[in-house]
């Protein structure tokens, strides 16, 4: 791969600061990397491969000579400095929800549709990261016996929704055993000891927003919009990866050990298809592929089968996606 010119958008950040991690860790080959946050943060250094780098702002020419922008700084950020970004030069690969759903930008999960990227017009869009971990482990699914319906309950963690919150739970939960008050600017209703039903704004019909961006982005992402998804998003006092509870019915009869085999191939999930090894939070934290396990048919129905996935949301919910898309961008000898 060619050596890049990479920004990093919220390097600060929950995901930001995984990103660079993740540019190292994959020697991503960097030749000069520009660092933003806000005006809070401008003029700190953060270290990038043991050099200090120093915060800047985002201003006009932010972005010339840089190869890819990756953007991790909230959905108001992106739509304001994206188009900017891209008009300088950039390929941006985008964190937020701004651009999801518009058909001119790829939404990308690499080993699902990286066949995607290649009508990209210089942005394109990382799903949400509850999204993201459950379509990798529904595309051997659909592949096999095509998907009707997908009923999923979340256990998402509070780094899903940022620095802020994962704070706060650790204050929460010291104040809690203190007998304290406990803060809830994040989360309003309390977090420590509680798993709330509520991620997100709610945007009509009583669903939430991170609940319908489950619904399209799956749809997108699967490029097939006949899917039916319910979702009920759940946060609970985990501080990283998300657990979800999936079930799928199936067009056609589900085949377990072909399934299983499939599982085993597809790159990026790791199937854990004995009854007591089903994957904890904990143990997906820091990984990086979506781990899958509790796989089983429903005894009543053989259309219909049942499975507990987990993945750490910084890293394939997010950072680790972002960067894999960069990857596929350099190694597609047409693009970017
Ligand atoms: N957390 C996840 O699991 C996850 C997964 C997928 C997608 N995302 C998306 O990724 C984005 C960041 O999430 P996060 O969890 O990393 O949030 P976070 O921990 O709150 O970090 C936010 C970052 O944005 C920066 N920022 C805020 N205002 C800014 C401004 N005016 N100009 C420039 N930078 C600014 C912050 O800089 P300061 O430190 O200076 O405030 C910080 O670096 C969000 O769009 C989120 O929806 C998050």
């Amino acid at each position: 791969m060619r050596e890049s010119c990479v920004a990093v958008v919220g390097a600060t950040g929950a995901v930001g600061e995984e990103m660079l991690r993740v540019l190292e860790r994959r020697a991503f080959p960097v030749r000069e990397l520009r660092l933003f946050a806000s005006s809070r943060s401008v003029g700190k250094r953060v270290d990038f491969k043991g050099e200090a780098i120093t915060l800047r702002a985002l201003e006009s020419g932010a972005f010339r000579a840089v190869d890819f922008a990756l953007f991790s700084a909230g959905a108001e950020r992106s739509r304001a400095f994206a188009p900017q970004a891209v008009a300088e030069g950039a390929t941006v690969i985008d964190n937020s929800s701004a651009f999801r759903m518009d058909p001119d930008v790829p939404l990308v999960v690499p080993e699902v549709n990286a066949a995607a990227l290649e009508k990209h017009a210089g942005l394109i869009a990382n799903p949400n990261c509850s999204t993201i971990q459950m379509v990798l482990a529904l595309r051997p699914v659909r592949d096999l016996f095509g998907i009707r319906r997908v009923v999923v309950a979340t256990y998402q963690s509070v780094s899903g929704a940022g620095r802020r919150a994962m704070a706060e739970l650790e204050a929460a939960t010291r104040a809690r055993l203190e007998g304290r008050a406990e803060p809830r600017e994040v989360h309003p209703r309390g977090i420590a000891f509680e798993v709330v039903p509520h991620i997100d704004v709610f945007v009509g019909a009583g669903e939430t927003r991170e609940e319908l961006k489950m619904r399209n982005e799956t749809r997108r992402i699967l490029a097939d919009p006949s899917i039916d998804v319910v979702a009920t998003c759940v946060r609970v006092p985990v501080f990283r990866s998300h657990s979800e509870a999936v079930v799928v019915e199936t067009r056609d009869r589900v085949d377990l050990p072909a399934l299983q085999e499939a599982m085993r191939a597809q790159p990026g999930l790791l199937l854990r298809d004995s009854d007591e090894t089903y994957p904890l939070a904990r143990e997906a934290a820091g990984r990086d592929e979506v781990v899958v396990g509790r796989l089983r048919v429903d005894p009543d129905d053989p259309r219909t089968l049942a499975m507990w996935v987990v993945a750490d949301n910084l890293l394939k919910g997010a950072a680790l996606n972002a960067v894999q898309i960069a990857e596929a961008l350099c190694a597609a000898p047409t693009l970017p």
